[in-house]
C-alpha cells in the first residue's frame, strides 16, 4: 500500500477546519432531537389518543424515510416550506435534529416504561402532581437508565452527519473530498477524515463512560 501524506500535507488544516462545523451541527441537531424527542415521548404515553397518534405519525415519517432524504427535502424544499431558502448549515441542524428527535423519543418511551409503575402511584397518592412526578421522579430515573442509548444515539448523529456533504456544508467529510479532488489523492485525506470521526466517537464514549459512572456512584 502506498499512501502519500505529503501531497496532501498543507491540506491538513483546511480539513480540520471542518471539525467545528461539524461539532455545531451536531451539538444543535442534539438539543433539537433531545427536547423534541422528550415532548414526543409524553405525546406518545399520554391518555389522549391524538396525542399519540401525532406523535406516533411524526416517528413513522422521520424513522421511516431516509435521513439524506429529509436533508436534501428541508434544504431544496425551503422555499416551497418555509417561503425562504435557509442555508447549508440551517438544513442540516433542523433535519438532523428531527430525524434525531423520532429516534429519541422512542428510547425515552422506552426508558419511562421501564420506571415501576409504582413509582407514579406512589407520587399521585402523596398528591405529587403529573408534571412535578414526572420531571422530578419518573424522568430522572429513566434517564439513568437509557444513557447509553443516547449516547448510541449521539454517536449516530455524529457519523451521519457526513451525509451534509450533498448540500454542499463544509464540514470535516466534505472538506477531505475536496482535497480529494484537488489533489487526486482520495484514499489519503478520506482516511484523515476517518481517523477524525473515529477520535471524536472515542471522546464521546468516554464522556458517556464517565457520566454513567458518576450516576451509578449517586446511587
Ligand atoms: N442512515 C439512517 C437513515 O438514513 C440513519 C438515521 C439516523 N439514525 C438515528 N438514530 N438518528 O435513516
Amino acid at each position: 500500500m502506498n499512501l502519500d501524506f505529503e501531497r496532501i500535507m498543507p491540506s491538513i488544516p483546511y480539513i480540520l477546519e471542518g471539525i467545528p462545523i461539524t461539532l455545531q451541527v451536531v451539538g444543535i441537531a442534539a438539543v433539537i432531537g433531545f427536547v423534541l424527542g422528550i415532548l414526543l415521548s409524553l405525546m406518545k404515553i399520554s391518555k389522549l389518543k391524538p396525542l399519540n397518534w401525532i406523535a406516533d405519525f411524526y416517528t413513522s415519517i422521520f424513522r421511516g424515510t431516509p435521513l439524506v432524504l429529509q436533508l436534501m427535502l428541508i434544504y431544496f424544499g425551503s422555499p416551497q416550506l418555509f417561503g425562504v431558502q435557509i442555508d447549508a448549515f440551517e438544513a442540516a441542524f433542523l433535519s438532523f435534529g428531527l430525524n434525531s428527535a423520532a429516534y429519541i423519543s422512542e428510547v425515552i418511551r422506552g426508558g419511562i416504561m421501564a420506571v415501576d409503575k409504582g413509582q407514579m402511584e406512589a407520587a399521585q397518592a402523596l398528591g405529587v402532581p403529573y408534571k412535578s412526578s414526572m420531571l422530578n421522579i419518573i424522568l430522572p430515573q429513566a434517564f439513568k437508565n437509557i444513557l447509553p442509548a443516547l449516547m448510541n444515539e449521539l454517536i449516530t448523529l455524529t457519523k451521519e452527519s457526513a451525509v451534509v456533504t450533498i448540500i454542499g456544508l463544509g464540514d470535516i467529510m466534505r472538506r477531505s473530498y475536496i482535497v480529494g479532488g484537488e489533489t487526486y489523492k482520495f484514499f489519503e485525506p478520506i482516511l484523515i477524515a476517518g481517523l477524525i470521526y473515529y477520535v471524536m466517537v472515542m471522546i464521546l464514549t468516554i464522556i458517556g463512560k464517565v457520566i454513567e459512572g458518576r450516576m451509578r456512584r449517586s446511587d
